[in-house]
C-alpha cells in the first residue's frame, strides 16, 4: 500500500484511547482501518462515511477478519444525523472534519460521555511563514518514506499477498487555516490540545472531563 498521512498517525490516535472507553464513533471512516484498530483493541464501534462505495468496501473487508468486536458501518451524511448525547467514549475524525462546517464538532461534543475524547486529525489551509515551512520540510521526508514503502512492496512475499485495492476515500481541499481551528477550538472546545504535524495535518484531542474525575 502506498504511504499514507492518515494510517501514519493512527498510533498518536490510539494513544488517546480512554482506559474504560467501550463505544466508539469513526467519522468519514472512509476504507475502514482506523476503524479495524479500535475494534481490536475491543471498542464496538459505529464507523460512518458518506459515501456508498468506501462504506461498502469497508463493511466488506473487516467482515473477513473476525474482530473481537462489533463495527456497525452506516452510509450517512454527518451534518444531517442525529446523534445520540452522552454516548461515546471516543469519536474520531480522521482528514475528514475539513469536508464539513467546523461546527459539526459541536455536536460531536455533545455525543461523548462525560468522559469521553474527541480527537481530530485534521487537515489545514496554509497561509503563514511556519505553515510553509513544515510544508516544504515534509517533502522531502514523505519522499523518503514513499521510497521505503515502495522497496519493500518489491518484496516477493509481499507481492505474493498484496492486500486487494479498496476504492479510493474522496479527498477535499482544507478551507480553514489553523489559526482559525485554534481560535475556534479556544472557545468551543476549551482546554483542547491542537499541535501541529509533521505530514500536513495537526492533531486536536478535547478531553471533555465533565466525569467524576473533572475538577
Ligand atoms: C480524506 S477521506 C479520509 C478517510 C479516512 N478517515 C482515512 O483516514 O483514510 C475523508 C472522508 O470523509 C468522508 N465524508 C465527507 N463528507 C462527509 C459527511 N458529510 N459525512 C460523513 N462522511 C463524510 C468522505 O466520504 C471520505 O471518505
Amino acid at each position: 500500500m502506498p504511504f499514507n498521512h492518515n494510517d501514519h498517525y493512527h498510533d498518536l490516535l490510539l494513544r488517546e484511547l480512554p482506559a474504560a472507553g467501550r463505544r466508539a464513533l469513526d467519522i468519514g471512516c472512509g476504507n475502514g482501518k482506523f476503524a479495524q484498530k479500535l475494534a481490536l483493541r475491543g471498542m464496538a464501534v459505529d464507523a460512518v462515511d458518506a459515501d456508498g462505495d468506501v462504506i461498502a468496501a469497508a463493511r466488506e473487508e473487516a467482515g473477513a477478519l473476525g474482530l473481537p468486536a462489533e463495527i456497525r458501518f452506516e452510509q450517512a451524511d454527518i451534518t444531517r444525523m442525529t446523534l445520540p448525547p452522552n454516548t461515546y467514549d471516543y469519536i474520531s475524525c480522521l482528514a475528514s472534519i475539513h469536508h464539513v462546517p467546523l461546527e459539526t464538532v459541536e455536536r460531536l461534543r455533545e455525543a461523548l460521555t462525560a468522559d469521553g475524547v474527541l480527537v481530530i486529525l485534521g487537515c489545514y489551509r496554509e497561509t503563514t511563514l511556519p505553515d510553509h515551512v513544515v510544508s516544504a520540510l515534509a517533502v522531502p521526508v514523505n519522499a523518503a518514506y514513499r521510497l521505503a514503502v515502495f522497496a519493500w512492496e518489491q518484496r516477493p512475499a509481499v507481492r505474493r499477498n498484496a492486500p486487494r485495492r479498496l476504492p479510493e476515500a474522496p479527498v477535499a481541499a482544507p478551507r480553514v487555516s489553523l489559526a482559525q481551528i485554534r481560535e475556534y477550538a479556544s472557545t468551543r472546545l476549551p482546554r483542547s490540545d491542537i499541535r501541529r504535524l509533521l505530514f500536513w495535518r495537526y492533531l486536536l484531542v478535547f478531553r471533555n472531563g465533565r466525569g467524576a474525575g473533572a475538577r
